[in-house]
Order: structure tokens, then sequence, then C-alpha cells
């Protein structure tokens, strides 16, 4: 079912996304977070931040805190200046008194591993960040990765999607939050992976040619259904689920 909500104060933005995940069989529900402009542009100047602002701002913090772990792919690591998940104090006791941890763990996606080691993701105490890698990544940033990270191989040229899934199901991690990039988002959506898509539309056009997801040559399509809408100024919220998921 399909609500819409108008909004002119700024509303509780996680109130409408606190809906059950299932996961399917075998794998994590996966569910992304993304805003774009108007024309679908994902970055103005290879950032997020001009497109994103007060309640978009709010509501990418507080998404996490439905999450298991928070998936992104390195680019947009490399991009953002990534750093750990937070989670204002509530939100964590939240978590933990519905048995999860207080914090999401992130995990970064990658075949190069080319990546900061002693940036604040992977050298700040606290919740310790995964990387999500493939058998052909470069030996030598292998063995280095290691010493920061707890590094999962799955795949062989590249990270099979699939088998993430069902590798952070194992782990206990039933609903993935993927950050995007478009890179990313286009490959999971292509291989039928992306279970809910919550896109933030913000009243704004001529950003980077850079889509809201890639899809990879040959990806075929995939039909949403729209869960949620809200309006907030002339921002609207948006979240589908996979269409065929009741
Ligand atoms: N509008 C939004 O909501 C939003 C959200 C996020 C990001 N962005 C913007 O998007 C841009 C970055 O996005 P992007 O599409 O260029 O990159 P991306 O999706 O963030 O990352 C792509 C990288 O992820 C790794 N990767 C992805 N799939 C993989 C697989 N199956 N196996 C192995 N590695 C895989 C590879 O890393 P390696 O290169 O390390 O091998 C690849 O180069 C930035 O400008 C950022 O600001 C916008």
């Amino acid at each position: 079912m399909h609500e819409l909500t108008k909004s002119t104060t700024v509303p509780d933005m996680l109130a409408p996304y606190d809906v059950p995940r299932p996961h399917p069989e075998g794998r994590a529900w996966t569910m992304a977070n993304m805003v774009a402009g108007l024309d679908g542009t994902a970055a103005v100047g290879g950032r997020v931040g001009p497109l994103s602002e007060g309640p978009d701002v709010e509501l990418f913090r507080l998404m996490r805190a439905l999450a298991d772990v928070v998936v992104v792919g390195a680019e947009t690591v490399r991009k953002e200046g990534y750093g750990p998940v937070r989670l204002p104090e509530e939100r964590q006791a939240a978590r933990v008194a519905t048995g999860r941890t207080p914090l999401p763990p992130l995990a970064v996606v990658t075949r190069s591993l080319d990546l900061d080691w002693e940036s604040a993701l992977f050298s700040e105490a606290g919740t310790p960040t995964m990387v999500i890698t493939c058998a052909a990544a470069p030996a030598d940033r292998l063995a280095r990765a290691r010493d920061h990270a707890e590094v999962l191989v799955v795949g062989e040229e590249s990270v099979d999607l699939g088998a993430m899934l069902q590798e952070l199901l194992g782990r206990g991690f039933s609903t993935v939050l993927c950050e995007g990039g478009p890179t990313l988002l286009g490959r999971l959506a292509a291989s039928g992976l992306l279970d809910e898509l919550c896109l933030t539309l913000t009243p704004l056009m001529g950003g980077d040619p850079l889509p809201v997801a890639l899809t990879p040559e040959g990806g075929g399509t995939s039909a949403y259904q729209l869960r949620h809408s809200l309006v907030h100024d002339s921002t609207l919220f948006l979240r589908y689920e996979a269409a065929g998921r009741e």
C-alpha cells in the first residue's frame, strides 16, 4: 500500500522507513538510500553535498539505525572521505534494546583495495570497518587490508554481489543498507538484488552527468512499487520496494 504524507514542519524523518524487512531466502534484504536532482544527477562536482540538505541530511544519518551493515562502493568512500558510522545515543540504545549492536559496521566493496588505511574509517577505535573484495585483488594490498579491516573475499574477478549478501546473512546481517554509489547500485539492481530504494528528489538540476544508478552493459530492468512518499517544501522523499515482494 502506498501512503502519502505532506509536511511543512520538519517531520520525524525515520518513522515512514521503520518497517519490517523480512530477508529473502538465503540472503540479506538490500535497501539503498540515494538522493538525486530533478534530472537524475547523483552528484555535483563529484560530491553529494549540494544535493542533500536539511531533512535529507537527517534521513541519511538516521537511516543507518535501520541497518545491520552499511555497504558502500569504494569510489564513494574515496570521493566523499567516508568515516565510521555515528548515531545519536538514543538510536544506539534503541538498537541495543532490539538485540542489535549499537552501531552497524561499514563495509567497503572494492577490487582495487585502493583505500586510505590511515583514514578514520580504518583507524578509529570502535566498530571495525569491513572490506569486501575478490580473488583478483592485488595480493600485496590484500595483506595490508587484513592489518586494518575484516576482509571478505567473495568472487573471482569482481565481488559476486549475490554471494556477498549470502555471506552477510550468514554473519547475522539480515538488513543491508547500500549507500551507493551509482556503480555499485546499478550492479545490485541489475542482478535483481535490490529489494528497496529510498530516493530523495531534490529540486535542483545541472549536476554531474552521473545517474543515481549505472546499469552495467546488458543489465535488464526491474520494477518497483511506491510504498511511501513524503513532500517537504519542494523535496520529495520516496520509498519503493521491488515489485512482487508482497
Ligand atoms: N546521490 C547519491 O545518493 C550518491 C550516493 C553515493 C555516491 N554518490 C556519488 O557517486 C560518485 C561515486 O560513485 P561511483 O558510481 O563512481 O562509484 P561507487 O559505486 O561508489 O564505487 C565504485 C567502486 O566500487 C567497487 N565495486 C563496485 N562493485 C564492485 C564489484 N562487484 N566488485 C568489486 N568492486 C566493486 C570498485 O572499487 P575499486 O575501484 O576500488 O575496485 C568500483 O570502482 C561520487 O561522486 C559520489 O559523490 C552519490
